[in-house]
């Protein structure tokens, strides 16, 4: 619901649990009242009336009493140059040189639906009256940059989308050095701060530290949302905690160089503002040009951070997942990578199919080193053409094999990859990524491809055409293994060497979009070394990710529950592997958290190994719903205890719930009393194991014992619980 105010000039952007209010201030500036739990009402004038302790802070020309600064105000888009000396979320470089950039409200339209940003990834609605808009209108009256500001407000979710377009309405071309896609002012820095950093096989693992005066936040400048940091940040009040306090989240749909910063300033007030990461970056603008920015999903909880996930992975699931698989029910698949490596042909890869089938499994995924002449990662990316000597007579013959034993069949591709040593590389050396007069940082033995370029993208697309369709492929794997430096398109003028990111990852959307629009069957899941580009840009294009090509599943806890603050547990692909002494069981347990699945060699297991695997299988059959469609609740979260770890699923109809609990070592205590949430406490369940009958409220407030359950090192117990009616 969006209001506007006539006589106070106040838009109001309610969603289901949070309000949103903008004031048009004196001279037309544009400034934010307030942002937090849902209130009815919009006496919130006096907020704006900021005190200006000195000369120091500018006033508006026509303020001749100096009653005012934007230096102080809240501002809601703010701008550089002009008097507001934080951080600037537009900065515009005029013809005149200088960056002096003053934004002023003209005008604004409301209406039911949400604007279309395509060709860059962005929440859809299922129906118009899912959501409601508002589109501010406002200009740099020097260089005729008009900025028009987007606001999307969810009706039955705590979420917003925000973006920004701008257009050179001017005579004379600027250069758009910053343009952020949401900045919000609250007025103050009584929060923690928490982000996701990582590396590979240690990704998204949570940090969280207190806010203080400066600017404090996380980039990436590696051409990819990286392993490293993730366009995700979350506020929380400092008496908030997993349940309580106000929590609110910021998520960047994107998949190229981010930056996420909050800066506190001298009155006690926190701006934070999101986008795309101003370093190495800028867009020139011809007049009659535009840009837009990346959406910003916003979301607010009263009820902490568990509240806030709950709302991002519901608003992911129905507002950001497309597809045959947004609904369709996904094959159980497993994967030759850690079963083989490059070491495989057609005959290995048809009995691992064979076994899997016993075992219950839909799909056999074929991974690296089916093409070119690859048999390491030295050579070969961009020759997406079959290696017969290990797959003779063609992928036919292998394809057709596997169906034949009744199981689909899967592929990898590094479509953005180039391998010097590899004939698209000797038959064009400048399609890779390079500028002028360096030569070419190596990693992994590869180059990145130029994607920004439409030639590339066109040979990349044809080569994996002529593969995907002549042959029965249900599945594709889309890596990404290295990140890009020397960063600079050949087909550029100097004047645009800096929009080269923006248009890399651009290309790289079209291309997943032609992609997925030929192929709308195929299910694609992404990847890059692992998570290196987990974020909702490429959830756009891919249901799932691969979550970290560690598969130890002690150390996935973190991995798992850090990604979960922000994606839900069906965008987690996570398989259960031959990687570590911990066992089966606990293997099997934590996979199952994620879009579960097989990443070993089935024949190597034992007989007893195998019969756990087939009640695993079960099991994700049984769960498959709860998982992939329920309510997530963090018990223990492993930032914070170092012995236990639990997580429950419950049914959006609190009739079910799965609780699972892995010990990662032994605790210090012998007493171990888990309390479950998201019950409903009238409601009496019983837990399937032993048949005991208890309420909702009992086991919310009491708990369950598990003093004496699988609590040595690395094992772990799954309890289900389903309502007695
Ligand atoms: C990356 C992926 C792995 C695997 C290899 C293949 O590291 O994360 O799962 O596909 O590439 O080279």
């Amino acid at each position: 619901m969006i209001t506007f105010n006539e006589e106070q000039k106040i838009f109001k952007l309610d969603t289901k649990t949070s309000s949103y209010v903008i004031e048009i201030f004196k001279e037309n500036y544009l400034v934010n009242l307030y942002y937090g739990k849902k209130i009815p009402d919009i006496n919130l004038k006096k907020l704006s009336e900021r005190y200006r302790s000195a000369s120091f802070s500018p006033c508006n020309p026509n303020d001749k009493n100096e009653e005012y600064s934007v230096d102080v105000l809240p501002m809601e888009y703010s701008c550089s140059g002009s008097g507001d000396f934080r951080i600037a979320a537009l900065s515009i470089k005029n013809a005149d040189g200088n960056t002096v950039t003053d934004i002023r409200y003209t005008g604004h339209r409301m209406y039911k639906g949400k604007p279309d940003i395509s060709p860059l990834p962005s929440l859809y609605l299922n129906n118009d009256n899912e959501a409601d808009t508002l589109e501010i209108y406002t200009i740099d009256r020097v260089t005729g940059a008009k900025a028009t500001l987007y606001y999307t407000v969810f009706n039955e979710t705590g979420a917003m989308a925000k973006s920004v377009r701008v257009e050179n309405t001017g005579n004379r071309a600027f250069e758009i050095e910053k343009i952020y896609s949401s900045c919000v002012d609250l007025p103050s820095m009584d929060y923690d701060l928490i982000t996701l950093y990582g590396r590979h096989v240690k990704e998204r693992c949570r940090e969280q530290r207190r806010l203080a005066h400066g600017i404090q936040g996380i980039q990436s400048l590696r051409g990819a949302s990286s392993h490293n940091q993730n366009p995700f940040a979350a506020l929380l009040s400092s008496d908030g905690n997993e349940d309580t306090g106000d929590a609110y989240g910021f998520n960047l749909i994107y998949s190229g160089n981010f930056e996420i910063s909050a800066e506190c300033d001298y009155q006690g007030s926190t701006r934070l503002i999101t986008g795309i990461n101003p370093a190495d970056f800028s867009w020139h603008l011809e007049p009659g040009e535009a840009f837009q920015s990346p959406e910003a999903v916003l979301v607010y909880s009263d009820k902490g951070l568990g509240g806030m996930s709950r709302i991002f992975h519901r608003l992911y699931l129905n507002n950001l997942i497309r597809g045959k698989y947004k609904t369709e029910k996904r094959p159980l698949l497993i994967n030759s990578w850690e079963a083989a490596y490059f070491d495989f042909d057609t005959e290995k890869l048809v009995s691992f199919a064979k076994e899997a089938k016993e075992l219950g499994f839909d799909m056999l995924v074929m991974d690296d080193g089916w093409f070119g002449v690859r048999n390491d990662d030295t050579n070969s990316l961009g020759d997406w053409y079959v290696n017969e000597k290990k797959l003779p007579g063609g992928l036919g013959v292998l394809i057709d094999r596997v169906n034949a034993l009744g199981l689909k069949f899967g592929i990898w591709y590094e479509p953005e990859m180039i391998s010097p040593d590899s004939d698209l590389f000797r038959a064009h050396p400048d399609w890779c990524v390079h500028v002028k007069n360096r030569e070419n940082s190596i990693a992994r033995h590869q180059y990145v491809l130029d994607v920004s370029r439409e030639d590339v993208r066109e040979n990349i697309f044809n080569q994996m055409y002529s593969v995907l369709s002549k042959y029965k492929i249900d599945y594709v794997k889309w890596d990404f293994n290295r990140n890009i430096s020397e960063a600079g398109s050949a087909l550029l003028p100097p004047e645009r060497q800096q929009e080269f990111f923006h248009r890399f990852i651009m290309g790289t959307y079209q291309l997943m979009d032609r992609l997925t629009k030929t192929f709308p069957d195929i299910l694609l899941e992404n990847c890059s070394g692992g998570g290196g580009r987990f974020d909702p840009g490429m959830l756009y294009y891919s249901p799932q990710i691969w979550t970290s090509d560690n598969t130890d599943p002690i150390e996935r806890l973190s991995i798992q529950f850090g990604t979960s603050l922000c994606y839900p547990a069906s965008t987690m692909g996570a398989h259960v592997s031959d990687s570590s002494r911990t066992g089966y069981e606990t293997k099997g347990n934590v996979a199952l958290w994620g879009t579960f699945g097989y990443e070993l060699d089935p024949n190597k297991l034992t007989d007893s190994e195998k019969d756990l695997v087939k009640q695993q299988v079960k099991e994700y059959h049984k769960y498959y719903e709860l998982i992939h469609c329920g309510d997530l609740y963090r018990l223990i979260d492993p930032y914070f205890d170092s012995y236990k770890c639990a997580w429950e699923f419950v049914s959006p109809d609190k009739s079910e719930c799965l609780v699972t609990s892995v010990t990662i070592r032994r605790s210090l205590y012998t007493l171990y009393i888990l309390k479950l949430k998201g019950l409903d406490h009238d409601k009496y369940y019983k837990n399937e194991a032993d048949g005991e009958i208890y309420s909702g409220a009992l086991l919310m407030s009491a708990g369950i014992n598990l003093s004496d359950v699988k609590n040595l090192d690395g094992e772990s117990v799954k309890i289900y619980f389903t309502e007695v009616k």
